[in-house]
């Protein structure tokens, strides 16, 4: 699949941009805080319903209370047109060929993108949110259902929340509270089976691009770590469904004394193992770049193979810069099997190519 073209109005440092991408490889150059990443960052957004660096009220341009977005895709001669604006202060919303979606989850699937970026080594050695976050824009692109999913679960971890923040010291209604368990254990266990099947499908994918990437024969686990302290591998969703509710259970007192719900899939973390080692504490540098690019690599094969929508959209946003010469080898020689990808960099000097490029360059949120 590929992206034809991305308007942008009141995005970042962008007041308008109409701008036609080309098939195979768009390199933007352009000096430190031009507009680059912003707009590599705007067609990733439109794949997940978020920015990869940023909460989304910080995509409008400062001082403008609405933001837009548009891109026109093409995937086997078939041509698609998705729009997005970003509102200040009323909700955002959502087109597929001009036409409103009712749920913003209606545009995901369209285009899948994967982005490699220097942030990725906070994957291996940052907190659990980080890993999380890798988990679920990768499903969501695979599943949008899994968007809704994970919206719904918010919205009822938010309530319930704030329901025992309101307790907190007082009685408490419990009732109601119990409606919330219900409905929190429901979304919670539909989300770690998703996170589940992903790390299934995706696992041996890591295995093989780290062995080619490291030449070593290295073995790499990877596990969801639960916050109700079990291994979810051998449990079925039904199981996993009553162990959260009986830990629930447990947790009742404490809950209200703390006001916070203390269990559930906003608290589990990735585990991933490098040779029977959490990378998080044990991978040297290198390792642990070869790991995130590794995960990397594997999620863009991964909907290449199981989405509908054909090969993803590579961004790879300044990232040859941080690697050296034996991954960006391995990064080069991946790109050439992609329709398209999108590089930006300072330096063009940084950037090996091995195929003709279409190059632009970024100056001041204006695109040549
Ligand atoms: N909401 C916003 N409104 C206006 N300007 C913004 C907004 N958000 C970011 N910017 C500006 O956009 C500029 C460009 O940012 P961007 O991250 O795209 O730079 P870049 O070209 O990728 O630079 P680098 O090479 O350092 O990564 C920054 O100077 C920033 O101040
Ligand atoms: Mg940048």
């Amino acid at each position: 699949m590929q992206v034809t073209s991305l308007s942008l109005v009141n995005y970042r440092n962008y007041q308008q941009l109409n701008l036609t991408l080309k098939p195979g490889i768009n390199l933007f150059i352009g000096k430190n805080g031009q507009g680059k990443t912003n707009l590599v960052e705007a067609i990733r957004y439109c794949s997940t319903l978020s920015s990869h660096r940023s909460p989304t009220s910080a995509l409008i341009t400062a001082d403008k209370d609405q933001s837009l977005i548009g891109v026109e895709l093409e995937n086997q001669g078939k041509k698609l047109k998705l729009g997005i604006e970003l509102n200040k202060s009323l909700a955002n919303r959502h087109s597929i060929n001009g036409n409103i979606v009712k749920k913003s989850s209606e545009v995901l699937g369209a285009l899948t993108t994967v982005i490699f970026s220097p942030e990725d080594i906070d994957l291996i050695r940052r907190d659990p949110s980080t890993r999380r976050g890798f988990l679920n824009d990768l499903g969501i692109q695979l599943r949008p259902a899994y968007f809704q999913t994970l919206s719904d679960y918010e919205r009822v971890l938010k309530q319930r929340n704030a329901l025992l923040k309101s307790a907190k010291g007082r009685s408490i209604d419990t009732s109601t509270l119990e409606l919330w368990d219900e409905q929190l254990v429901e979304l919670a266990s539909r989300i770690i089976e998703n996170r589940e099947q992903l790390i299934r499908s995706i696992a041996p994918g890591v295995n093989e691009k780290y062995s080619t990437i490291s030449k070593s024969e290295s073995e790499i686990e990877i596990y969801q770590i639960s916050s109700i302290d079990i291994d979810y591998r051998n449990h079925t969703t039904e199981e996993i469904k009553e162990k959260l509710e009986f830990a629930i259970r447990g947790l009742r007192q404490e809950e209200i004394d703390r006001g916070i719900t203390l269990i559930g899939p906003q608290r589990d973390d990735l585990q991933i193992k490098l040779s029977g080692l959490s990378s998080k504490e044990h991978a040297s540098q290198g390792e642990a770049w070869s790991l995130a690019l590794s995960l990397k690599l594997a999620s863009a094969e991964l909907i290449a193979e199981s989405s509908n929508t054909g090969k993803p959209v590579i961004i790879l946003d300044d990232v040859f810069s941080v690697l050296d010469s034996s991954r960006r080898e391995a990064l080069t020689e991946f790109m050439s099997g992609y329709e398209q990808v999108l590089i930006t960099a300072a330096v063009e000097e940084d950037v090996p190519l091995t195929s003709k490029a279409t190059r632009f360059i970024v100056e001041s949120g204006k695109v040549e």
